[in-house]
């Protein structure tokens, strides 16, 4: 029997995170939204790619959750954009709301679905889910770490002229300004970064992939980034369906790792069947815990505006 995976929200993270998973044959589709006949429309063009590409899975647009029931893994994309006046606090309220009710409908019909959440900001929107849900850590996880370490990894693979894909890095944090890109632990098929090129221009890089959401936002003007999101989404998709047990960098809920309790931030998971199936605590030095401290200040600062309102 196919696997089924519900995208919540048929806008630009979400139809390309469902058009990917029907590319990669990981399972049937049910793209939901609030708005009439787009998720529909959207997915009925994605469908009739199917004979060109040669995909067979069942990719279903709808505005009501009845046919997303015993999905495997729902992902949450759904929410507004930032608009011009909008404070972060009320961005913050107003995905807060689309969150809770997406959560409260999936989980209704899919109770032992996976939740990986892509709405921002990223971390307190974790938080209502796992709320809202009432799920097991395990089972709500945030994409975030995969798409700032995707863009770690394109800068450093530039900048050094070698393969994307002898690249591998670590960004820890929360998903913002604070993010934490573990330079110690980033290297090009093994060797380290500190050994191919120099502090200043390891700085330089790493201020980018801080700055990569903004940078893309730069450019667009109306929208936020889309393609690395949700290739960054699939990714840990086809982790839980395949049960490859990755290891990758997700938010997750802590309760004491790191020294963090309560709150949902970046840190290496192994993403298998059962979701989170375990939590790596590395041993920081003491200029990276403080900034992984700093990062948590941060999404506790917005899960505090949470808590306030919705007390
Ligand atoms: N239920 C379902 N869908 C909803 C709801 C809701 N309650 N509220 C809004 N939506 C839908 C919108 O109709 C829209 O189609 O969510 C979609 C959001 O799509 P875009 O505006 O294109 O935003 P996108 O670029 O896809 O980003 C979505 O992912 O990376 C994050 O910061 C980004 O929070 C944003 C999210």
């Amino acid at each position: 029997m196919r696997s089924k995976v519900t995208v919540i929200g048929a806008g630009n993270v979400g139809a390309n995170t469902a058009q990917k998973i029907a590319q990669k044959e990981l399972a049937d589709v049910i793209l939901v939204d609030v708005v009439e006949g787009v998720p529909q429309g959207k997915a009925l063009d994605m469908l009739e790619s199917a004979p060109v590409e040669g995909y067979d899975v069942c990719l279903v647009g709808t505005n009501s959750y009845e046919e997303t029931s015993n999905s495997d893994v729902v992902v949450i994309t759904a929410g507004f954009p930032r608009k011009p006046g909008m404070s972060r606090d009320d961005l913050l309220l107003a995905n807060y709301e689309v969150v809770k009710s997406a959560t409260q409908q999936a989980v209704k019909h899919s109770p032992n679905a996976i939740l990986i959440l892509v709405t921002n900001p990223l971390d307190a929107m974790c938080w209502t889910a796992m709320k809202t849900s009432g799920f097991p850590r395990e089972r709500v996880i945030g994409m975030a770490g995969v798409l700032d370490t995707a863009r770690f990894r394109t800068f450093i693979a530039e900048q050094l002229e070698v393969s994307f894909e002898n690249v591998t890095a670590m960004v820890l944090g929360g998903h913002g300004d604070t993010m934490v890109p573990l330079v110690r632990f980033t290297n090009v098929s093994g060797i380290p970064l500190s050994e191919l090129t120099t502090q200043d221009v390891i700085d330089r890089m790493v201020q980018r992939t801080r700055d990569g959401g903004a940078e893309i936002v730069k450019y667009l003007k109306t929208g936020s980034a889309y393609y690395a999101p949700a290739a960054s989404t699939v990714e840990m998709v086809e982790s839980i369906l395949k049960d490859k047990k990755k290891v990758l960098p997700c938010a997750v809920h802590l309760t004491g790792e790191y020294g963090i309790n309560g709150l949902f931030v970046g840190v290496p998971v192994k993403l298998g069947k059962s979701g989170v199936e375990k939590i790596y605590e590395i041993k920081l030095d003491s200029a990276e815990a403080a900034a992984l401290r700093k990062s948590a200040d941060a999404v506790q600062e917005l899960v505090s505006v949470l808590e306030k309102k919705v007390a």
